[in-house]
């Protein structure tokens, strides 16, 4: 059994990159520890609350918005950082080799009922020796030299992919360890499972409309078979349920509000996920193109996002 420590040692990843994505995933360890705690720690609750003992009470979001920030910042290799709960960026070192951008906890309309959350991370190479602006971050997803996951379900596990495959760790609790548990994780073609807020369906565009209405007909409509829905409502979750057993998942444009693109986030949602699903045979599309090869106009800019099963996302395309 190999822990994460040792995969990256033997790796030949910069020690500047293996350093990120210790400090990276320790920090989720953590995370993943006060998750744990639930009520006890008396993290639950909305920000601005105060707990038991006069305390405010921050919400999970902001509480490993804040484990992240101070370890990342703390380490001469990060030049700076992107959060979503951070308005602007955070500079760091002027001399630092790494950007990270992070959604520190996805799904948080799950945490009060104690279901999947995880913290999604995407990391880009810089050089130079200046400080960091938030043009520094607005590269196209293609470049990021890292990415991954940490899926805080009933077992802890890391996901992540820096370029050549993607591998599943799960946390060893008793030795706080990420111990590697599957390589070459790999997507299947094809799919009968999809993932999709049907609440929103009135909202959505004719093309998806029709892709799921076919969806649904099943075995008697022109896909002549049936699907299977699931929806954890963290994009985590749904993400790392097609990385284990396949499927598609689909947060389209809807015009709830037009001027939206999307509901989820490029820089720290849709990026780092289309990196992984494209390092396991998968696709990551928005409706109109490959979700890596969007130039971004802001560190909070928002995609529509169809990813997964190939040929399955091809054929949503094609509607
Ligand atoms: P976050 O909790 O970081 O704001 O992200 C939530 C996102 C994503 O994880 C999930 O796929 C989606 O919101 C769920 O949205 P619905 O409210 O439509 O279920
Ligand atoms: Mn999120
Ligand atoms: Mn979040």
């Amino acid at each position: 059994m190999q822990s994460l420590s040792g995969v990256l040692a033997s790796s030949t990843l910069s020690k500047s990159l293996q350093e990120v994505l210790t400090v990276t995933t320790n920090t989720c360890i953590d995370i993943s520890s006060t998750l744990k705690k639930g009520s006890l720690a008396g993290i639950l609750g909305m920000a601005g609350n105060e707990n038991v003992q006069g305390e405010e009470q921050k919400k999970l979001d902001v509480i490993s918005n804040d484990m992240l920030k101070s370890a990342l910042l703390a380490i001469p290799e990060v030049r700076a950082i992107a959060s979503e709960e951070e308005e602007d960026i955070v500079p760091a070192h002027t001399n630092g080799e790494y950007l990270i951008a992070f959604d520190p906890l996805d799904g948080s309309s799950n945490i009060d009922i104690n279901s999947m959350v995880g913290t999604i991370f995407s990391i880009y190479s810089k050089t130079g020796n200046q400080p960091a602006t938030e043009q520094d971050f607005l590269i196209a997803g293609n470049q990021q030299v890292a990415a991954g996951y940490v899926l805080y379900g009933p077992s802890t596990m890391l996901v992540f992919t820096t370029g050549s495959g993607v591998a599943m760790y799960t946390l060893d609790v008793d030795k706080s360890e990420f111990i590697l548990t599957q390589e070459s994780v790999s997507v299947p073609k094809d799919t009968q499972e999809f993932a999709i807020n049907v609440s929103n369906q009135r909202f959505w565009s004719e093309n998806i409309q029709n892709y799921t209405h076919d969806l649904i007909a099943g075995k008697e409509g022109p896909r002549e078979k049936n699907f299977n829905m699931r929806w954890v409502a963290a994009m985590v979750g749904d993400v790392h349920r097609i990385m284990c057993r396949g499927g598609i998942f689909i947060y389209p444009w809807d015009k709830k509000d037009p001027s939206k693109a999307g509901k989820l986030r490029l820089m720290y949602e849709a990026n780092p996920m289309a990196m992984l699903v494209e390092q396991s045979g998968g696709k990551a599309y928005t409706h109109t193109q490959r979700i890596l090869d969007i130039e971004p106009t802001g560190i909070h800019q928002r995609v529509a996002v169809i990813l997964g099963a190939a040929n399955e996302v091809d054929k949503c395309l094609s509607y």
